[in-house]
């Protein structure tokens, strides 16, 4: 949810430094800002509001080049969006930033005020730092003390760490937030993601909970929890900066929607070869005789696709689960279930606690995930990478694609396995397969049209979206593409179910999105389309050229390829996303960063 960014090093501008890291973390999380450098004295500016707020108070600050400081982008949770609240955090010979929530810091607030602790911030994040100033009193190395701090500590965190009696250290420990480690020639950095680090250097540390770091100028060390001097495996990044650049787009969301037959072709290339490819690429699912598939939003969305098409051609029943859900009900599954967890981030804090319960279960977890070597991807009992490469707009637009891409694939495979199709016909859809990229990219040229349609939409106050079947789990997604980068109210519904309430709210110019691509169930929806017309609807559909008749009513109509059933989701997604995208530009809106919103969403 929030961004880290650490650095120790050769004497530079720091300010300058770690506002470019820093920024380039703005997408985790954005409410409000910080930075703490020492240049002889520790100097800590705050402000409300994205970094470049934290920039122009910056320039009033004379801090000399430095060698050591930290920063943090946050997004709160304890204590709204201010000044105040705004990391990092000072108490006594203790100074730090923090992603995550501390579960108990109400009694460890408590006990410390006891102690003649003062608090200034409504954070949980201040308690921290007060907690480890208060374990320094009898503690005096610094490795020991933050030892100490785990053990009283509940909840998740990720802390950057400077203490007033060691300016050659930085320090820093992680529990389910997610926290690397930058190792270059002249300088060590901590931070939430390799985004941040990807200027300095492509070489990394990925850190396990309760590892703790210690970083000088030119040595990195991490400490067990028993404190024993452990080696790390130094891996590389696998992407270049541009990739964590617009590159000439007026927003990240746009480019990563040109990104996307690039990176559908990136991902699926090794897999379509033939049925025999496929299989032999992918885990073993001939022992499941039902799935779950567990997921937070858009990645939730991409398993209610994929539900549709495994149990339409893999024949074996799925169901979908929010993890927010999953992680405390009841859940029924034994050694033939296999539970599948996808997430973009491979942070989101819900799924990894739901994987974490299924592990301890006992039951086989299999992760689609985009950040290679995240939490999700390495708890996993297996891991399938979808190849989206870095994904900067908080709206997810190609990696949504990607894993609905992926469990395209699986159910392809699972289909194959169960005799359910036959390997004719597999083939025939892997051929078609590799055809997409270049679909997706005609359909992306035409994207004039699209914001010519977005222009009825962006004043309006709601929205209804329309599907039936898969199309109403694709229906999700446009609602929520739209609603988190417009703010327009939307909601998706199946087309069927309308009428049975929630059509009241239906008048005269209410727009109506219709998806409208599977041929069996498109008279169905057609009716359900009218019902709406006939209140006063005004109707956009999104249909397949096998599809495109002239209708009884006026409507916008977006018509694309007609491609098998089971790849149709793909090509129908990306219509959605760039009538989202324009909605949003028309309204104005900071369609990379909306409000309230973080790209990964680390904390419960
Ligand atoms: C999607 O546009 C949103 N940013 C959000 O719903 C996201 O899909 C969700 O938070 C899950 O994130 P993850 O895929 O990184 O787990
Ligand atoms: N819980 C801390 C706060 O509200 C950290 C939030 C974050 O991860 O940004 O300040």
């Amino acid at each position: 949810m929030c961004g880290i960014v650490g650095y120790i090093g050769k004497k530079c501008n720091l300010k300058k430094v770690l506002i470019d890291d820093l920024k380039t973390l703005e997408y985790r999380g954005y409410d409000s800002s910080g930075i703490a450098i020492f240049d002889g004295n520790m100097k800590i500016i705050k402000a409300k509001g994205k970094i470049k707020n934290l920039e122009e108070s910056l320039k009033k600050i004379d801090i000399k080049n430095s060698e050591l400081g930290i920063a943090h982008t946050r997004w709160a949770t304890h204590g709204e969006a201010n000044d105040i609240n705004s990391h990092p955090h000072r108490v006594g010979c203790v100074t730090l930033v923090h992603n995550g929530i501390i579960e108990n810091y109400v009694e460890l607030k408590d006990d410390l005020i006891k102690k003649g602790y003062h608090f200034v911030s409504d954070t949980d994040t201040e308690v921290v730092s007060a907690l480890l100033d208060d374990i320094k009193k009898k503690e005096k190395d610094n490795i020991k003390a933050i030892n100490k701090l785990t053990l009283v500590l509940e909840g998740s965190y990720a802390l950057g760490i400077i203490f007033d009696d060691d300016y050659e250290h930085l320090y820093a420990i992680k529990k389910d937030s997610p926290l690397i480690v930058g190792i270059c020639d002249d300088c060590n950095l901590i931070a939430s993601d390799v985004t941040a680090i990807i200027e300095h250097t492509k070489n990394y540390m990925l850190m396990n909970d309760y590892e703790i770091v210690r970083l000088s100028k030119d040595k990195v060390e991490v400490f067990d929890k028993n404190l024993k001097i452990i080696q790390k495996e130094i891996l590389e990044v696998s992407w270049d900066i541009n990739q964590a650049k617009k590159n000439g787009f007026s927003h990240f969301m746009l480019k990563e929607i040109h990104d996307e037959p690039t990176v559908l072709k990136n991902t699926i290339s090794e897999y379509i070869k033939d049925v025999h490819t496929l299989v032999n690429k992918m885990p073993n699912f001939s022992k499941y005789n039902k799935i779950h598939i567990v997921a937070c939003g858009s990645a939730m969305h991409a398993g209610l696709v994929g539900k549709s098409i495994v149990e339409e051609y893999a024949n074996i029943p799925v169901t979908v689960e929010l993890a927010s859900e999953y992680r405390y009900k009841k859940n029924f599954y034994d050694k033939k279930t296999l539970v599948i967890f996808i997430s973009q981030s491979g942070e989101t804090a819900d799924t990894i606690a739901a994987l974490r319960n299924v592990k301890a279960d006992k039951i086989d977890t299999l992760a689609i995930v985009n950040v290679v070597g995240s939490t999700i991807a390495r708890e996993a009992d297996q891991v399938l990478y979808i190849r989206a490469g870095v994904e900067i707009a908080v709206a997810t637009t190609k990696a949504y694609m990607l894993q609905v891409a992926m469990l395209i694939l699986v159910a392809l495979n699972i289909a194959y396995v169960n005799k359910s199709m036959d390997v004719e016909e597999i083939n025939k859809i892997l051929k078609e397969f590799k055809k997409l990229p270049k679909f997706v990219d005609e359909i992306i040229a035409r994207e004039k049209e699209c914001f010519k349609v977005a222009k009825e939409i962006s004043n309006q106050e709601d929205v209804f979206f329309l599907g039936r079947g898969v199309d109403y789990a694709l229906s999700m997604e446009g609602s929520l593409k739209l609603k988190e980068i417009s703010y327009i109210h939307s909601e998706a519904y199946p087309a069927g179910e309308l009428k049975h309430g929630t059509i009241s709210l239906i008048e005269n110019g209410t727009i109506v999105v219709g998806i409208m691509s599977n041929d069996k169930l498109a008279p169905k929806l057609l009716s359900n389309i009218k019902e709406t017309v006939a209140r006063g609807a005004k109707i956009l559909i999104i249909t397949t050229d096998n599809l495109n008749m002239e209708f009884d009513f006026d409507c916008h109509k977006f018509v694309i390829n007609k491609v098998h059933n089971i790849l149709q989701p793909i090509l129908i997604v990306v219509p959605l996303q760039l009538i989202a995208f324009e909605v949003a530009r028309q309204r104005g809106c900071d369609i990379d960063k909306p409000r309230n919103l973080a790209k990964s969403v680390t904390v419960e």
